[in-house]
């Protein structure tokens, strides 16, 4: 399983309905983590201004742009088949130009233009405001490059142009970069360091979203739990702001409490949480307002105390245990998620079944499970060795997904005969007489439609399951639907 939480989405080119004035076509494609996906939504409204249109087909684009994601050595190869591709389709289309963005542009920065011939322009996560300067280089037929990272730039300031949406749920980035510095991970090199959203921009993001009818927002960030807003800046120099900055500092709590008080009626999530950042306070803030939907997804990477301090990650295995049980005594009914990798350098097999007495401990509703791969630049790859051989990651791998499908369908057995509350994205993937939702923890429900409109907050009395879907009836409109 890759983690992709819009699995079907990756590299789906999106277009929106565009303006008679813009006369340039944008073909964009976007790979990775949702915040890839966000982002691209800035870059579609930066380029709207400079008189771009979206189209889905490649061959009559002036411009393709890819969104790309470094996080396992497989993502960047799928990007370098893409870019053989798009080469294909400047035989047809000799005028079109080639960009790259994104956590491989900003890892591989010059030598992208060398090793893909077919590049013409490569843009860092915090370089996409200067992207009117850099097209214009393009359409000069000079190569264009900026992967300079920022201390302050949030694109708060930018009104995403939803791209793909199913004009129900959004996401809103309200943090970017990441100072955690987990061992095997690229993100800190790639995404530079942590800064916080202005919570007001957060918040107009979010009552505008409501107006427009939208009715979930998901909150995202690499490490949501660490969102701080202090006036501006990177989190690491708070510990410099003046008193009354520190005084009415903004935790990641307090934006939620704000969130979930502005708009009552939209459902609110949140990904992803580091358990070392994650606060009693965040769990009490979900638990007190209805609106903050029950799904916390809590990546653990490891059930070995060992491998935990490797990685760095700056908790125990008996503490992530503690926060389960506070999660757990104050919200009964919450989905918990999880990432996990297989075979991090030094894993042993005693290791490894830590790891599987760990998901035992937690039977989490699903997760997303991963071979450990190593990253270029990350202290595991300077530091360690990655000494487990291909086929016992693999092997690890699959024991550790077989037992997460078990607790998967075990979750889900325990819905059947249960009424969950489920928001309407959407057609089910197989059946267009049937409604795709999820309920507040997170997991799928398809029901035959009925009267029942997308957007609408319904009852749904669960029949039966699988380990990935809830199938039932609707029996009503939900109190939350207005
Ligand atoms: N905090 C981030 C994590 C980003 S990476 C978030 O918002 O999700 C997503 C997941 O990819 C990680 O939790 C980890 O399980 C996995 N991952 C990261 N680097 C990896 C690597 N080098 N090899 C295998 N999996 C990795
Ligand atoms: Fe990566 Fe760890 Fe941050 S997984 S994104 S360094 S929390």
């Amino acid at each position: 399983m890759e983690k992709l939480l819009k699995e079907e989405l990756q590299g789906t080119p999106v277009s929106l309905k565009g303006t008679d004035a813009n006369t340039r076509k944008l073909y964009i494609e976007s790979y990775g983590c949702q915040m890839n996906f966000s982002d691209s939504e800035i870059v579609a409204a930066i380029l709207t201004k400079e008189g771009f249109n979206t189209t889905q087909q490649m061959e009559e684009a002036d411009l393709i742009l890819v969104n790309t994601c470094s996080i396992r050595e497989k993502a960047e190869l799928t990007v370098r088949k893409r870019l053989e591709k798009f080469n294909a389709a400047r035989k047809v289309n000799p005028g079109l130009k080639v960009g790259v963005l994104g956590c491989m542009a900003e890892r591989l920065k010059h030598k992208l233009l060398e090793e893909e011939k077919i590049v013409d322009m490569v843009v860092g996560p915090d370089a996409y405001k200067d992207l009117p300067n850099l097209v214009k280089e393009v359409d000069e037929g000079q190569q264009a490059v900026n992967v300079i990272l920022s201390k302050e730039e949030t694109y708060g300031d930018v009104a995403p142009v939803r791209l793909g949406s199913n004009g129900v749920t959004a996401f809103v980035s309200i943090t970017r970069g990441c100072d955690n510095m987990c061992t095997f991970c690229v993100v800190p090199f790639t995404r530079g360091r942590e800064r916080s959203r202005d919570p007001q921009s957060i918040l107009d993001e979010v009552t505008d979203l409501w107006d427009r009818g939208y009715k979930e927002v998901t909150l995202l960030g690499q490490n949501v739990d660490s969102y701080l807003w202090y006036g501006g800046g990177l989190k690491k120099d708070f510990s410099n702001a003046s008193a009354i900055q520190q005084a009415t500092a903004v935790t990641f709590s307090g934006l939620l409490d704000r969130v979930a008080k502005a708009q009552p009626g939209m459902r609110i999530r949140f990904s992803t949480s580091n358990p070392q950042d994650m606060t009693l306070d965040v769990i009490d803030t979900m638990a007190r307002h209805p609106n903050i939907c029950n799904y916390i997804h809590l990546p653990v990477q490891s059930g070995s105390d060992t491998i935990l301090k490797a990685m760095n990650r700056l908790h125990t295995r008996a503490e992530y245990f503690e926060l389960i049980r506070e999660i757990r005594k104050r919200i009964p009914d919450c989905g918990i998620s999880h990432d996990m990798i297989a075979g991090f350098p030094g894993e042993t097999e005693a290791d490894h079944q830590q790891t599987l007495s760990l998901m035992e401990f937690v039977k989490y509703d699903f997760g997303f499970m991963f071979a450990y791969s190593e990253r270029p630049g990350t202290l595991a790859a300077r530091k360690l060795e990655d000494d487990v051989p291909e086929q016992v990651k693999k092997r690890r791998l699959q024991e550790i997904i077989a037992l997460q499908q078990k607790h998967s369908l075990y979750r889900n057995q325990q819905s059947v005969g249960q009424t969950t509350e489920v928001l309407i994205e959407g057609d089910s993937k197989k059946s267009d007489a049937h409604w795709m939702g999820r309920n507040s923890q997170n997991t799928v429900v398809v029901f035959p439609k009925l009267h029942y409109k997308k957007g609408e907050f319904v009852n749904v009395k669960i029949e039966e399951c699988t380990s990935a879907t809830l199938l039932g009836n609707a029996v009503s409109y939900s109190e939350n639907n207005q």
